[in-house]
């Protein structure tokens, strides 16, 4: 397979880095295709940590190119600081190693205050607990055709006519929300500023890929969140403002869907969520906390603790198909040992009726019940396991039994947060 697409299948949070870290040695070229820093993606190699939240996840390796797709929103200050952090680890960035397509929204400092203002202004219920780092308004001003994009910053004319554009919209927006008017010339120099900085990194991304894609090359694409927090798919509206699916990858970097041969859903072996809205297998009891302190639940970005819950294969089977993953690979398998029994959900009870996928409406969401299986944990230790005859018989049986509820084979496993422990069951790019 030439070309591999990596989704998270739950809520976020999923693994997805260090496994898009551990793939990337078999790829040519990775590439973000939506999301922005509101993404939090933790490596480890050789004990070393790495968090990246605009970058991708192939940076690390070197060698490699990665790209910034159109699908992302971009904060060019964030990335510019995230660049010189990640170089102070030793990683060197370069033009020849990044791509930023021309045609990528910019989120402005406006975007961030706007979602952090309506988060602030949000009654209880209505809250999405988002990242607060002004994704959805960002979003909101590409599809209303508003947006600052990163060739814009080429030339001075059209930034300041660019501008206008924006501020027609954000100003009077800002006035109902008792904020003062944008100064208009302050953003125009502040992004004078970064212009220079951020143009050589810019290109045409859609048209370099096809052409790596011709050549043979092997195209790694790295999603941020998780399918649960699709625009469209998720559970709407505490849901990012991007789709997430894996249909995203080709409209995100401008590729033709036929040039996917694999998709692969990251999938916690348990279920965590950060921020609002609903989540029927969550454990407000002891098991929670336990989960929760074994797997470190804490968010990369915000750094919010992350609710715990037992593993919900009826959701799976939803992601599944929406994203048409190929295989997963099952992450923090070793969050569960020592478990003396494990739940897992296969559907759900609502107003006296079995359902075997989660309603569509919020509020039907978020009165289900689930249907819970008990199986037998293990109180072996699995971390840092590196074949499947290292797992003891009931992890074995535990994830055998996770492929045949969800109907998708498992391609990998991930033990630790290291970039090694990883087990390999079927290679994504081999054909
Ligand atoms: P992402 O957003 O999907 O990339 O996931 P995050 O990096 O936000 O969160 C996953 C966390 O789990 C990170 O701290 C990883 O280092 C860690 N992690 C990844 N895989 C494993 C695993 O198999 N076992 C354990 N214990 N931790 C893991
Ligand atoms: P990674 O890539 C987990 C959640 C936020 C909030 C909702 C909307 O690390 O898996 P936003 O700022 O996007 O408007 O917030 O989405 N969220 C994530 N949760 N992992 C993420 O990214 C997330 N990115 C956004 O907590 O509930
Ligand atoms: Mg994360």
């Amino acid at each position: 397979m030439a070309n591999v697409v990596v989704v998270g299948a739950q809520w976020g949070d999923e693994g997805k880095g260090k496994i898009v870290d551990w793939l990337s040695e078999r790829a040519d070229v990775i590439a973000r295709f939506q999301g922005g820093h509101n993404a939090g993606h933790t490596l480890v190699i050789d004990g070393k940590v790495y968090k990246l939240h605009a970058l991708p996840s192939g940076v690390v390796r070197g060698g490699k190119l990665s790209v910034i797709g159109n699908g992302v929103v971009l904060d060019p200050w964030h990335l510019l600081n995230e660049i010189a952090t990640i170089r102070e680890q030793g990683v060197e960035i370069t033009p020849e190693t990044l791509m930023i397509a021309e045609n990528t929204p910019l989120i402005l400092p406006i975007h961030g205050e706007l979602d952090r203002a309506r988060e602030e202004a949000a009654t209880k219920g209505t809250k999405i607990g988002t990242t607060g780092r002004g994704i959805g308004p960002c979003y909101e001003d590409k599809v209303g055709r508003r947006a600052i994009r990163v060739m814009d910053l080429a030339d001075p004319d059209t930034l300041a006519a660019r501008v206008d554009r924006a501020l027609q919209h954000h100003n009077p927006l800002r006035k109902g929300l008792g904020f003062e008017e944008v100064d208009r010339e302050a953003l125009i120099a502040q992004l004078k500023e970064i212009a220079p900085k951020i143009l050589p990194f810019a290109g045409p991304v859609w048209k370099v890929l096809n052409e790596k894609r011709k050549a043979g090359k092997r195209i790694l694409f790295e999603g941020a969140q998780g399918a649960l927090l699709d625009i469209d798919f998720g559970t709407y509206p505490f849901v990012t403002s991007s789709n997430v699916i894996a249909g995203q990858a080709a409209t995100g970097v401008g590729i033709g869907p036929g040039s996917i041969d694999y998709v692969l859903g990251i999938v916690k072996a348990y279920t965590t969520r950060v921020g609002e809205g609903p989540f029927p297998t969550e454990l407000l009891d002891a098991d929670g906390q336990r989960l929760g302190e074994r797997g470190h639940e804490f968010g990369t970005t915000t750094g919010r603790k992350r609710r715990c819950g037992w593993f919900d294969a009826a959701l799976l089977r939803q992601t599944c198909a929406t994203s048409g993953m190929n295989g997963i690979c099952l992450t923090k398998l070793d969050v569960l040992d020592g478990f003396e029994t494990l739940k897992i959900c296969v559907g759900y009870e609502l107003d006296g009726e079995t359902l075997d996928y989660l309603p569509t409406a919020a509020e039907a969401q978020a009165r289900c019940t689930p249907i819970y299986e008990e199986v037998e944990g293990w109180s072996e230790s699995t971390e840092g396991a590196r074949s499947w005859n290292d797992l003891p018989a009931n992890a074995v049986k535990y994830v055998r039994h996770i492929e045949e509820l969800i109907g998708c084979p498992v391609a990998l496993v991930s033990t630790s947060p290291e970039r090694e422990d990883t087990i390999l069951v079927t290679d994504p790019f081999s054909d």
